[in-house]
């Protein structure tokens, strides 16, 4: 709930509402609260807060996570306050990093000499574990490969161009996953295992769709934990599934996604930047 000291959570949706800054904080009306459109249950605890009356102009209510602004009498206010741009600007990360996450990381082609330690293959994985997965089902398995010997073997399951890569790169992490996740959910969703085991038993498609969806969100979370730890990136997924599966997953039913090559990138063999589709382009705001 970050600094919001003026909160809302109902248990039932786990919706939050705050409210300014936590020195503004004074008291909070159920009533105001209603008619700025808030949804109040049984279930809603008032923690603390100001009168309503007594905000600063714009109050910032999160229902659902759909985010709503309200004037301090609960007319909709403009959307992005001044209030909010500094909440955003304080909290947001600098330039630096987002370029390093982002816009001016590259896929790269070609590695220079480096090693990538047990600490920091964990790092990454014990980073990228937060993200969200449904359902917190985290159905991706990982294989770490970094010895000479298992490079050479990982290149020669890979797609003719691709076998320098994984022979030069410090790791190549083989993103799979696991069609039968949900037989963690009594570890990772405890209060609806019972539920969603039998509702993925029940629909082997469903579950195995799902595994792939969410292993490649964690994958895409692994390339971003390593580059914000400084680590370089060069997914691919031009190589022969059958073989990967054979030798790394023999016995079992986990499936290879993608790889992903780590190190330090090199710029040999690094085309430049591709365009991007503008945001005009694909995207639509309603
Ligand atoms: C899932 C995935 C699979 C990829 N497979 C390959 C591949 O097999 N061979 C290759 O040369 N590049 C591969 N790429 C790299 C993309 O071509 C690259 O990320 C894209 O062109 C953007 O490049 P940039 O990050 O340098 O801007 C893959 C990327 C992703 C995300």
């Amino acid at each position: 709930m970050r600094s919001w000291s003026g909160c809302i959570r109902t248990a039932s949706t786990g919706a939050h509402i705050g409210f300014g800054q936590p020195d503004e904080m004074k008291g909070v009306h159920r009533h105001n609260l209603r008619t700025a459109g808030a949804r109040i249950t049984r279930h809603t605890r008032i923690l603390t807060g100001p009168a309503f009356s007594e905000l600063p102009a714009i109050a910032f209510i999160t229902i659902n996570r759909i985010h709503k602004f309200y004037g301090s009498r609960g007319a909709i206010a403009h959307p992005m306050s001044s209030i909010e741009r500094d909440r955003i600007a304080n909290s947001r990360l600098q330039t630096a990093s987002i370029a390093q996450l982002f816009t001016e990381a590259r896929s790269y082609n070609r590695w220079q000499d480096s090693f990538l330690d047990d600490a920091a293959i964990r790092e990454i994985y014990e980073a990228a574990a937060f993200a969200p997965t449904s359902a917190n089902g985290s159905p991706g398995r990982f294989v770490w490969v970094r010895s000479k010997e298992e490079k050479e073997r990982l290149a020669g399951f890979v797609k003719a161009g691709n076998e320098i890569k994984i022979l030069q790169a410090a790791a190549t992490v083989i993103v799979a996953y696991d069609p039968h996740f949900y037989l963690n959910f009594p570890r990772l969703m405890p209060h609806a295992a019972g539920r969603l085991i039998a509702m993925f038993q029940s629909d082997p498609v469903e579950a195995r769709e799902t595994a792939f969806r969410n292993s490649s969100l964690q994958g895409a979370y692994l390339i971003m934990a390593a580059r914000a730890l400084g680590i370089d990136c060069g997914p691919m997924s031009g190589f022969n599934h059958d073989l990967v599966n054979g030798h790394y997953f023999a016995g079992t039913d986990v499936c290879a996604n993608f790889l992903c090559c780590l190190g330090m990138g090199s710029v040999e063999e690094l085309y430049p930047r591709g365009a991007r589709l503008t945001f005009d382009e694909v995207n639509i705001v309603i």
